[in-house]
């Protein structure tokens, strides 16, 4: 790389407008480059900058989007208080090898009218679709109109939010975009709490408990290798968040792919729960093991 192409990588070029970054990514890719998208709601964290970094690695030019999407909160849900600081985002994505944020406004994205929605059904019907029932009809129809946006080569997801990445790739076979979709592994603190811009939310003893999330899904990798039974697993993972004080919304462990039950496939092991107004969740994707648990 060329002194001028480091020192327009170190600090990205900010962007609002779609018809901008679609420019700039089109003429990009007609140079031969390999574009790789990080869509998020910013709040940047350790989590958000391995997909970046992930997208570095694989691609010659990166672009975040940084964007609080109001069509996947629920009424009474967190959207106005979602932490907000695009200053901060930008600074620490600076000399990561990103080219472009993309921070449009609400407008921008959702025109006067709009009246179009994605509804994905599969994997989005169960556990996440049941708790916010609007949520990933408003996520399929962001990351559409993103995608659209950003004509990306490659998309990064982060595997904390498993059910996510299971209707994004869906919704991208079922409507044949032309992208991959990328998904990393979860982040985690010290402890083994999986990252979130959520945690932000949490009291200090909320945040002790809420490592039992990460010590349920533990749990059910090291039962699942043994051998145990699907009923089994579960019924230790939700005693285990029970046990500190979490809430339960849902602990279960269902085929990887469909979210439907356990195939001869790989499976994975899904927990939700609540610790004071927050709402977390974590995941352990399970190994096939050849036939129904
Ligand atoms: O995972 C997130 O941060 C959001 O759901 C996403 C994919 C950026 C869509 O708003």
């Amino acid at each position: 790389m060329g002194e001028a192409a480091e020192a327009a990588a170190a600090q990205p070029r900010l962007l609002g407008l779609p018809g901008e970054i679609r420019a700039e990514v089109v003429a990009t890719q007609a140079l031969g480059r390999r574009v790789g998208f990080v869509p998020t709601m910013g709040a940047l964290h350790a989590g958000h900058l391995a997909l970046v970094e992930r997208a570095a690695a694989d691609c010659d030019d990166v672009v975040v989007s940084v964007f609080v999407n109001p069509t996947q909160f629920g009424p009474h849900e967190d959207f106005a208080r979602y932490p907000r600081n695009l200053a901060a985002d930008l600074s620490l994505l600076a000399g990561r090898g990103v080219r472009w944020v993309f921070a449009p406004a609400v407008e921008s994205m959702y025109p006067p009218g709009h009246a179009t929605r994605i509804e994905v059904g599969g994997p989005a019907i169960g556990f996440e679709g049941v708790i916010r029932p609007a949520h990933f009809s408003g996520v399929a129809t962001v990351v559409c109109r993103l995608f659209q946006c950003v004509p990306a080569d490659a998309a990064y997801f982060g595997a904390k939010d498993w059910q996510q990445t299971r209707v994004v790739a869906r919704m991208v076979a079922d409507l044949g975009l032309p992208l991959t979709v990328v998904v990393c592994p979860t982040v985690r603190e010290p402890d083994g709490l999986a990252m979130s811009s959520r945690n932000a939310y949490l009291s200090a003893g909320d945040r002790e408990r809420a490592v039992s999330l990460s010590r349920a899904v533990a749990e059910a990798e090291a039962l699942w290798s043994s051998g145990s039974e699907v009923a089994a697993i579960e019924m230790a993972m939700r005693a285990c968040m029970v046990d500190r004080g979490v809430e339960v919304e849902y602990a279960a462990v269902v085929d990887a792919e469909s979210l439907g039950p356990v195939s001869a496939g790989a499976a994975v092991a899904l927990v939700a729960g609540r610790l004071g107004s927050t709402r977390l969740l974590d995941n352990a994707l399970l190994p096939a093991r050849g036939g129904s648990g």
